[in-house]
């Protein structure tokens, strides 16, 4: 049971990671408001994920437990990516975006790129099936942050290019860009 809980955090991880993308490629914008649930949906199975290890797997018992994630680093791995989505998961509410500021909130956010590395190298560590799911996971999650990181670089480039365009009485005179 705690595999297949494992596996719908990771799908809902990667679909919340999906949306922009969707969105930016359809142009349909209200698939936006469906991240934050999605996000969400991720949480709630990661955590009946780390309940089901806890409870049925180790039984409460805490000293196996630590024992297990020196033992095995795969485990390491997962309750990092964990403790990355708690706060993810607590501050994504309207009121949480309020308070902490646009700038900031996106920032902490940034932490599900991390969870989207982490995660198949977690499902990695259980060789036991192959290395199939754990390959198409990672192909997923770099593909989805490689868009985003293609985004930024045209985007600094635009900004860049802006910044050698000077006006001449409202005319833009385009000159060389320096590199
Ligand atoms: C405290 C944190 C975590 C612990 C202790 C933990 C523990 C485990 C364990 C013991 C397994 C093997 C289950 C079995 O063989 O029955 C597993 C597999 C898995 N976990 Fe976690 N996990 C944690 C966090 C996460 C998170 C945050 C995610 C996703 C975002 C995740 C996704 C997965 C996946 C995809 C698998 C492999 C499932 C498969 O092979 O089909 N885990 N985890």
């Amino acid at each position: 049971m705690a595999r297949s809980l494992g596996d719908w955090a990771l799908d809902f991880l990667l679909i919340t990671l999906a949306v922009t993308p969707l969105r930016r490629y359809t142009g349909v914008i209200w698939l936006a408001r469906l991240r934050r649930m999605l996000g969400l949906f991720c949480f709630f199975y990661a955590g009946l994920h780390v309940a089901s290890y806890v409870w049925l797997d180790q039984s409460c018992d805490w000293t196996a437990i630590a024992r297990d994630i020196v033992k095995r680093p795969f485990i390491a791995v997962g309750v990092t990516a964990f403790m990355l989505l708690v706060p993810l998961a607590a501050t994504s509410g309207k009121a949480m975006v309020r308070r902490l500021g646009g700038r900031r909130w996106q920032a902490l956010h940034r932490s599900a790129y991390v969870i989207a590395m982490l995660g198949p190298l977690h499902c990695a560590g259980m060789v036991k099936d192959g290395v199939a799911r754990p390959l198409a996971y990672a192909a997923i999650a770099a593909s989805l942050l490689g868009l985003r990181a293609l985004w930024r670089e045209q985007e600094r480039r635009r900004q860049l290019a802006g910044a050698y365009l000077p006006k001449v009485k409202g005319r833009i005179i385009p000159i060389a860009v320096k590199r």
